[in-house]
């Protein structure tokens, strides 16, 4: 696939579209020429209680910090509920698929309204004050929804921990923010398969002595163990709770949520968003880049465990007045024709999904999306790794039958809301390429020593300005906030990605330059898994790279050394692989492990990465520089017992 081959915008759909062409570039130039002037009149697509006279104070440098709209209070909640009330009460606000195809649910406005107002009730029955942290950790059903707005309707901070974690990954997320209550389901349902969340709860509750409250949905009815005075069934409580509860008035810059994201070192972070600028970012983007029209159905596939979940589940659709669909299953489950069934049955008219899901569905050929019609889809799109060209073309051409734009959206925890992407009636699109910026957004393009690189080139990616959805710190720990983001290029924010742009300004993602890896574009950090290998009392040292998988866009290589005296076997590899799905998750269940008796280092100890990387690629023939080596001789012996060798 060469940068020529470009898919001009369909005339009927920019014909229609929010935005076309002429106006992208008058509405990004006024966006970066006067940010001011153009947040000032954007903000006021959300309904504030004290209208903002303050836009935007924000620096990258120095004193770090970023606000905006600071003087300016509303109600999140409000804004993705009870303003829809007087016109659409009765319109569908959140489309329930269950795993199994014979469950669905079909929430209004005004049940959304009910259910959220009796949860924010609850938690405040529990004591949950504002600025409380929540802890979410809930299957994909309406519930959850319903609690973090519950939260926002009080002000509680919520942290939604993905149903995927282990109770040990649990643990350490409830005690970062120091949540006293947590908000689960008996069990989880994905591929006919059941997830034993309670029970991880149960586990990780052992470490956390400070939370006094469960309340657990009951999805399966499965059996679970119970804890008289800690642990309340949600539907006893709901029951006996008023429908009544006004909205709290909240500050544009009060939290409102966490959300914990891997990063390069250490732990996984909290990352922390607030209010205001949030919810004008993440609607306005839904509008814009998704060309949400009134009527349309609108799905997203993610987890709402994950920030596309949280800003294109919930946030940006319901501020939007959108219905939203939410989908318990898996793509292949009865069978691999799951997702366009689903689209038929609801007349899905905008679809949004990750690369993985793709590749996985494609392997399958062509007959399961053929067996269904799909005539509703008006766009499609992508998020969370890049997109092959590949993957992209049969995404066209077989899902969309050449009718669909795709809008392949870059973004990140960290950046509340889709910072680059194709605005699907204005912006030709090129297989692969998450093209252009959004308004407002200033991407830059610089070298190892942060020199700025003009036209096309290749670099890492910076952006040098701020936009209202931006992480605004990490929470408890400001100095990480900066060191993090801010220190590396300084005075712009380092996104730890790398990009090409080419002769049209496209920008083309090549994937992470730091220590996260993106496998079936789930972000982990390598120094999380190699601590949970190194916790085993058999590995003295591990070292965790990505190498590129044909599924999974990246999978997980693991060199492991043994303790003195250890021999590597088939059963301990297996071992290992367990153990790291017990530490962590299934999500960072290692591909490939290789025993090494010992790692490539320089003098002063420190491991060299880039060899690793290379050998895990299977590209040991370029291993360029390695005479700075404390023992090159070690090179030789991991080439020859790699495991990958495609
Ligand atoms: C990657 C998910 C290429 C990227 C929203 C980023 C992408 C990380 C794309 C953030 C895309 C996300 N093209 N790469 N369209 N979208 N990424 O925090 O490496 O889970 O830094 O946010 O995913 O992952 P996160």
């Amino acid at each position: 696939m060469t940068d020529t081959s470009i898919f001009p915008v369909p005339e009927a759909f920019a014909s229609d579209a929010w935005v076309d062409a002429a106006s992208y570039q008058r509405l990004y130039d006024q966006s970066i020429s006067d940010p001011e002037a153009f947040w000032g009149e954007q903000g006021k697509r959300i309904d504030w209680i004290r209208p903002y006279t303050q836009v935007k104070d924000c620096s990258f440098s120095g004193d770090v910090h970023i606000r905006w709209f600071h003087d300016g209070t509303l109600n999140v909640s409000a804004n993705c509920i009870d303003r829809h009330l007087a016109t659409r009460a009765d319109q569908t606000a959140i489309i329930w698929e269950g795993d199994s195809p014979a469950e669905q649910r079909h929430i209004s406005y005004a049940e959304l309204h009910a259910s959220v107002c009796r949860l924010a009730n609850v938690l405040k029955k529990h004591g949950v004050q504002k600025g409380d942290r929540v802890t979410i950790y809930m299957p994909m059903i309406p519930e959850t929804a319903f609690a973090m707005l519950a939260c926002a309707r009080i002000g509680a901070i919520h942290s939604v921990v993905f149903g995927g974690f282990s109770p040990d990954s649990l643990k350490d997320r409830i005690q970062d923010c120091d949540s006293r209550i947590v908000l689960t389901a008996d069990e989880g349902l994905r591929g006919g398969r059941k997830v034993p969340l309670k029970a991880n709860v149960d586990q990780a509750l052992k470490s956390c002595p400070n939370v006094g409250t469960v309340v657990v949905v009951r999805r399966t009815g499965g059996q679970v163990a119970w804890e008289d005075g800690r642990d309340f069934w949600y539907h006893e409580e709901m029951s006996a709770v008023s429908p009544d509860c006004p909205p709290e008035e909240i500050g544009a810059e009060d939290p409102l949520f966490i959300l914990y994201t891997s990063g390069s070192t250490g732990k996984p972070k909290g990352v922390l968003h607030t209010s205001g600028g949030y919810l004008v970012y993440a609607s306005m983007t839904h509008q814009y880049v998704f060309d949400y029209h009134d009527g349309d159905v609108y799905w997203c596939t993610a987890d709402v465990g994950w920030v596309t979940g949280h800003s294109y589940i919930v946030y940006g659709p319901l501020a939007n007045g959108a219905t939203t669909l939410m989908f318990e299953g898996i793509p292949n489950y009865p069978d691999s024709s799951r997702f366009w069934q689903v689209v038929d049955k609801h007349q899905v008219n905008i679809f949004y999904t990750a690369p993985t899901a793709i590749r996985a569905l494609m392997r399958e050929g062509e007959g399961p999306v053929k067996r269904t019609s799909r005539t509703s889809l008006r766009l499609l799109g992508s998020v969370g790794e890049p997109i092959n060209p590949e993957a992209w073309l049969w995404y066209h051409n077989v899902v969309g039958e050449g009718r669909c734009p795709i809008v392949d959206t870059w973004w990140q925890t960290e950046t509340g809301g889709i910072l680059i992407s194709p605005l699907p009636g204005a912006i030709p699109t090129k297989p692969g390429s998450a093209t252009l910026p959004f308004f407002g957004v200033r991407p830059v393009v610089v070298d190892n020593e942060g020199h700025h690189l003009e036209g096309a080139t290749e670099g890492n990616l910076c952006i040098a300005d701020s936009w209202p959805g931006q992480m605004r710190t990490v929470f408890g720990d400001h100095e990480r906030f900066v060191q993090t983001y801010f220190s590396t290029f300084p005075g712009k924010y380092f996104t730890g990605d790398g990009c090409r742009r080419d002769d049209d300004g496209y920008y083309w993602i090549t994937g992470r330059v730091d220590d996260v890896i993106n496998v079936s574009g789930h972000r982990m950090g390598t120094a999380e898994i190699e601590s949970a290998l190194v916790a085993h009392p058999k590995v003295a040292e591990a070292a965790v790279v990505g190498y590129p998988h044909d599924l999974k866009g990246q999978g997980i290589y693991a060199y492991v050394t043994l303790v003195d005296g250890e021999e590597p076997t088939e059963p301990l590899r297996k071992e290992l692989v367990q153990w790291v799905r017990k530490e962590i998750g299934p999500i960072a269940s290692p591909d490939l492990i290789q025993f090494a008796p010992g790692l490539p280092k320089t003098r002063s100890g420190k491991i060299m990465r880039r060899i690793l990387r290379k050998i895990a690629a299977n590209e040991h023939e370029a291993l360029g520089d390695t005479s700075t080596l404390a023992d090159p001789t070690v090179v030789t012996e991991l080439v020859e017992n790699r495991q990958n060798r495609a």
